[in-house]
């Protein structure tokens, strides 16, 4: 047997292997209202210190796989599984205990209260490891050290993210779900925006990452998926799916200019076979989204207190 036979080939796209995987959904089935599924037979895997991300056109119930994964939608059948253990359905304070953190996109600071009290009510599971994870957030976000007794709500829209992303790293998260990170922020706040997750994922916390700024998206992220109509319609690396005609004519709109420096990777994985349902380009356009967002529309003190 030669030395090549006993090495593993590569994993296909899209796929870790199991060792590797740290949260897996399999054909999950899940809404708000009984008998109205939102997800249908969705499918992803983001492996330990993976960059995941999520995109695809509004309504597709990005959103709302998140919020299945945070204990929050009812999942009506499918598993998701953590390091192999059964976590499906379970509670928010369960899954932040096992490690899942959870940033919404909107209502996730307390505006009336400081930095350093939104900190003291993201660890509040865990008060004694505030002093350590309050030392790790300053390394991460220095600039949130500096501005520990500033109200949350007087913050800028940027911010006041970053804010939110930290408190939901207190309680020291395997891996973080993010809810359009970027959204509302201006481009420049955007990148920021950006690096922020990427900084993140670089201390060792995985990372799945919704985000209407599909382009920038999968620049970012080790892997993604397009998520149609409630399932899993492709995946495949950030590079592959950037590629991939389709994709960019269903999904990313007019950006196939942006993409010809990949325009040699090879392609994504091939749709499932009921997938995907047609959606145009100016429908799906985050380009446009991008270019059009307006500077820092989050602006201070919009936002009402929030438990989660
Ligand atoms: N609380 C709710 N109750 C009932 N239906 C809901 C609720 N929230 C969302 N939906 C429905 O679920 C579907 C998916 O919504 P979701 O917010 O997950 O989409 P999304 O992909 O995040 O979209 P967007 O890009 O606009 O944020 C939509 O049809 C929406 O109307
Ligand atoms: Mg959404």
């Amino acid at each position: 047997m030669s030395d090549t036979a006993t090495l593993p080939g590569p994993a296909p796209a899209g796929k870790n292997d199991s060792d590797d995987v740290l949260l897996r959904v399999d054909n999950l089935v899940a809404g708000y209202i009984p008998g109205v599924n939102i997800l249908n037979d969705c499918s992803i895997e983001v492996g330990k210190g993976e960059l995941v991300g999520i995109i695809g056109p509004n309504g597709a119930g990005k959103s709302t796989l998140l919020k299945a994964l945070f204990g929050l939608v009812k999942i009506h059948s499918g598993t998701v599984t953590m390091l192999g253990q059964d976590i499906t359905g379970m509670k928010a304070n369960a899954l932040v205990a096992r490690g899942v953190g959870y940033v919404p996109q909107n209502n996730n600071v307390f505006p009336s209260l400081s930095v350093e009290e939104n900190m003291r009510m993201g660890v509040y599971l865990k008060p004694k490891t505030f002093a350590e994870r309050w030392e790790f957030i300053g390394d991460l976000f220095p600039v949130l050290h500096d501005r520990r007794a500033q109200r949350a709500g007087a913050m800028s829209g940027g911010e006041r993210q970053m804010v939110a992303m930290a408190r939901a790293l207190m309680m020291n998260p395997s891996v973080l779900l993010l809810d359009e990170p970027s959204a509302g922020l201006s481009p420049v706040r955007q990148d920021e925006s950006f690096l922020r997750t990427r900084m993140i994922n670089k201390a060792g916390v995985s990372v799945i990452m919704v985000e209407q700024n599909a382009r920038r998206c999968l620049q970012v992220c080790d892997r993604g998926y397009v998520l149609d109509q409630g399932t899993d319609a492709y995946t495949g690396t950030g590079r592959e799916l950037q590629a991939d005609p389709k994709v960019i004519s269903l999904y990313l709109g007019t950006l196939a200019e942006d993409v010809d420096a990949g325009a040699d990777a090879p392609k994504a994985d091939a749709p499932k076979a009921d997938a995907p349902p047609a959606v145009t380009p100016a429908a799906a356009g985050p380009a446009t989204v991008t270019d059009a967002a307006a500077p820092d529309t989050q602006t201070p003190d919009t936002q009402t207190p929030d438990a989660t």
